[in-house]
């Protein structure tokens, strides 16, 4: 099985062209895939709308084990492994994360071990906005100066999701006891070497990075600042503007994303992303 893999911009971003993923992919095709997501730390694929749950599982195992939510009641009861981004309410509950993931962010950078990366698949989309924005922190890494690197290298990040849920999320209801044992404060390097490419990558996923270990809070939270603005700039950006069937798998270890508002009141969203198990980043 032959497939073509075109470039979306210089720097980030590739689109795999006819390919259906429901059918039958040999082994050659998904190391091909997997070459390119690592490459281009985010891979498109059009036109899968006929794709069931358990397929997007079944594609996302090729790539890593599954990750299970930290929320499990934004999750779909027949397939826990799917974690629902969607404005729609069915019998008086919200059927997932309305306002998941609106800042610039890693999936899960709050865990000991982040996950690698993420399958996003859309299923209805709104006729305007709900676009999400991705950036490659390879590129960003490497392009920042010498001084600069020299000056990050070995500094290492407190990552609290407790402390930074309610800044992220003022509207939703404070996170539970047990939802908080979930996720204790861990310390990320804030440059992490890709476990599977050796690249160097900025690490400085939202705002549950909440302060640089060993330096004043607001010194940190300046520096953590202009790194993600430096990261963020349109040269290592792309946005993508979602129709229904479209796929995106990123890499966590090596792209930032951010999840544009749309107007709830008058669109419906509903997305389904799998997440794959990550490791320590080092
Ligand atoms: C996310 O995974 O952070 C959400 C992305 C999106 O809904 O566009």
């Amino acid at each position: 099985m032959s497939i073509e893999i075109r470039p979306i911009t210089p720097t980030i971003g590739a689109e795999v062209v006819d390919i259906d993923l429901t059918g039958p992919i040999d082994d050659q095709t998904y190391a091909a895939i997997r070459e390119a997501w690592l490459d281009r730390t985010i891979l498109l694929i059009r036109g899968q709308t006929g794709m069931t749950p358990a397929q997007h599982i079944a594609f996302t195992r090729h790539f890593g084990d599954l990750e299970y939510h930290t929320l499990p009641q934004f999750t779909l009861p027949e397939h826990p492994e799917i974690f629902i981004l969607s404005n729609i309410v069915k019998d008086g509950r919200q059927i997932g994360a309305v306002d998941a993931g609106r800042h610039w962010h890693t999936d899960s950078h709050y865990l000991k071990e982040p996950s690698s990366g993420s399958i996003l698949h859309a299923k209805i989309v709104p006729e305007e906005g709900g676009n999400t924005r991705f950036a490659n922190m390879l590129a960003a890494y490497e392009a920042l100066p010498e001084a600069t690197r020299k000056r990050i290298d070995g500094l290492k990040v407190l990552v609290s999701r407790i402390k930074a849920y309610p800044v992220s999320y003022p509207n939703r209801p404070p996170l539970t006891e047990g939802e908080k044992a979930r996720v204790p404060d861990v310390i990320h390097p804030l440059v992490r070497t890709h476990p599977e490419t050796g690249r160097k990558a900025l690490y400085v996923g939202g705002n549950v990075a909440w302060e640089i270990v060993g330096m004043p809070t607001e010194e940190g939270r300046g520096l953590l600042a202009e790194l993600r603005e430096f990261a963020t700039q349109p040269e290592f950006c792309y946005e993508h503007e979602w129709e229904v069937g479209d796929l995106i798998m990123w890499d966590n270890r090596s792209a930032l994303h951010c999840a544009m508002g749309y107007d709830t009141a008058k669109h419906q969203r509903l997305m389904y992303r799998t997440t794959m198990v990550g490791s320590v980043p080092y």
